[in-house]
């Protein structure tokens, strides 16, 4: 690790990186997105499979990223170009870069969602339109905030600001002091959440539910779904976990690190599920009622869960958006991250230029991704809005090319020193797995990756 970049920043503490690299993992991925998928895929059945593709496709992604952004120590861009002189090779750390910024236009989008349902649980909307006495006016008030012209612009821009601020403090005063602090606190949370779940009238149910396995609804499209799922839950192949990889200290365990970041992501995925299947079930929900579950289904569940508590429904609502606006607000800083490390290394311009340079750029298209739900939604490209275009050529194209060329990277062309240096620390830890870790990346990888990407485009059907 000579080449250390001058200005290049690291995190001080063990605790922080970790803290800092789940805080990139934890996102709307595990709160809003786990529990739809598992509620469509026939619960415990989807669980196992995912933590298998934690385990065989997350695991070693992650450790490979780590291995190219700790050895490289500067930012995904250059990361790659430094290692190797392969054009198409040389050029994944720049895809990896524009994918991050890419993601964050439109997942910056669903985070204002989170933030105004927080407001709105804080004003004790959620507990009037109960009043109405049926679900319907949940999916009107979703709609009609969507499509409003302002309101959710207003708050995509408060809530890239507001990582805005974090960000520009630097690595060590910004991210991982912020991440120190909001991780804890989101764990508190989630157990608070959790206590109150098991003690609802549908618990059993939700709970057998999520734990008691039913193979017989598992396809091979439900294969490939767990696997996008493991992708972007873990941050996969959007130059975030290269990019803080980076700023780790050079004792940090590599394999080890993955792990317990991997454990974190997976545990908060479950808890997701335990905080929203009981109460889906004793308000009589579907299970299956799709990505409008945190938006239309829950605010009417928390209200019905505990119709006869209202304080308790209004404190539950409070809870739940808070958990995910805190949850969505580490992931935007490690995506606002990416494009403001290769900024400022790149250009030498200062930090906080850059930030402001990436910030301006995300309220612009952001603003588009969530205008496109309303006044620019006749705007459609083979039958998509820009938002839903956004998350599907970044989970369907940019996702899996990235984990494609990243694993073919790590196990077939990079120096096999480089990967046995920075497993076993220069040989100062036995890098237990790391065999493993290889043959995944190099055999079972590629191959799965390339089926998600070709089932995705639609080009075979699974
Ligand atoms: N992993 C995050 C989630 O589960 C999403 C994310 C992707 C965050 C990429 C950062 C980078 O929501």
């Amino acid at each position: 690790m000579s080449n250390h970049q001058p200005n290049h920043n690291n995190f001080t503490s063990k605790i922080g990186l970790i803290l800092a690299t789940a805080g990139s993992a934890v996102g709307l991925g595990n709160i809003w997105r786990f529990p739809v998928l598992a509620g469509q895929n026939g619960g415990a059945a989807f669980l196992i499979l995912y933590i298998f593709c934690v385990i065989l496709i997350g695991l070693p992604l992650m450790v490979g990223e780590f291995i190219i952004g700790r050895h490289a120590q500067s930012n995904t861009a250059y990361a790659f170009s430094k290692l190797t002189n392969h054009k198409i090779f040389k050029n994944i750390g720049r895809f990896g870069v524009f994918t991050g910024w890419f993601i964050l236009c439109y997942y910056i989008v669903v985070s204002a969602w989170a933030l105004d349902y927080l407001v709105d649980a804080i004003l004790g909307r959620f507990g009037k339109l109960s009043e109405a006495g049926n679900a319907q006016v949940y999916a009107d008030y979703f709609h009609d905030f969507i499509t409003n012209p302002y309101l959710p612009v207003i708050y995509t821009i408060i809530f890239i600001l507001l990582s805005h601020l974090i960000i520009i403090r630097g690595v060590k005063k910004g991210i991982e002091k912020f991440a120190k602090f909001l991780m804890p606190l989101l764990f508190i949370i989630m157990l608070i959440l959790v206590v109150f779940s098991i003690f609802t009238e549908g618990a059993q149910e939700g709970l057998t539910f999520l734990f008691k396995p039913d193979f017989t609804k598992i396809t091979f499209s439900t294969i490939l779904t767990a696997m996008g799922q493991a992708f972007f839950s873990m941050s996969i192949a959007m130059g975030c976990l290269c990019t803080f990889a980076s700023y780790f200290t050079k004792e940090a365990n590599l394999i080890n690190t993955a792990f317990k970041v991997g454990v974190i992501d997976t545990l908060v995925a479950v808890m997701s599920g335990i905080i929203i299947f009981p109460a889906v079930f004793s308000a009589h929900f579907a299970v299956n009622s799709g990505a409008s579950l945190a938006f239309i289904a829950l605010p009417n569940v928390f209200q019905q869960a505990f119709s006869h508590l209202p304080t308790v429904s209004y404190i539950i609502s409070i809870l739940f958006y808070f958990l995910l606006v805190l949850a969505t607000l580490t992931s935007v800083i490690s995506l606002h991250e990416v494009p403001t490390a290769f900024l400022a290394e790149h250009y030498k311009i200062s930090r906080t230029k850059a930030t402001s340079i990436v910030t301006a750029t995300v309220c612009f298209f952001g603003t588009i991704c969530s205008l496109s739900n309303g006044v620019l939604s006749d705007i459609t490209i083979s039958g998509k809005n820009i938002f839903d275009l956004f998350d599907y050529v970044s989970g369907q194209i940019f996702l899996p090319i990235g984990g494609l060329l990243i694993a073919v990277f790590v196990g077939w062309s990079m120096d096999k020193d480089i990967i046995r240096n920075q497993l076993t620390n220069f040989g100062t830890i036995p890098g237990k797995g790391a065999t493993t870790i290889i043959y995944l990346l190099k055999y079972v990888i590629p191959v799965i990756t390339l089926l998600i990407f070709l089932s995705g485009l639609n080009i075979i059907k699974l």
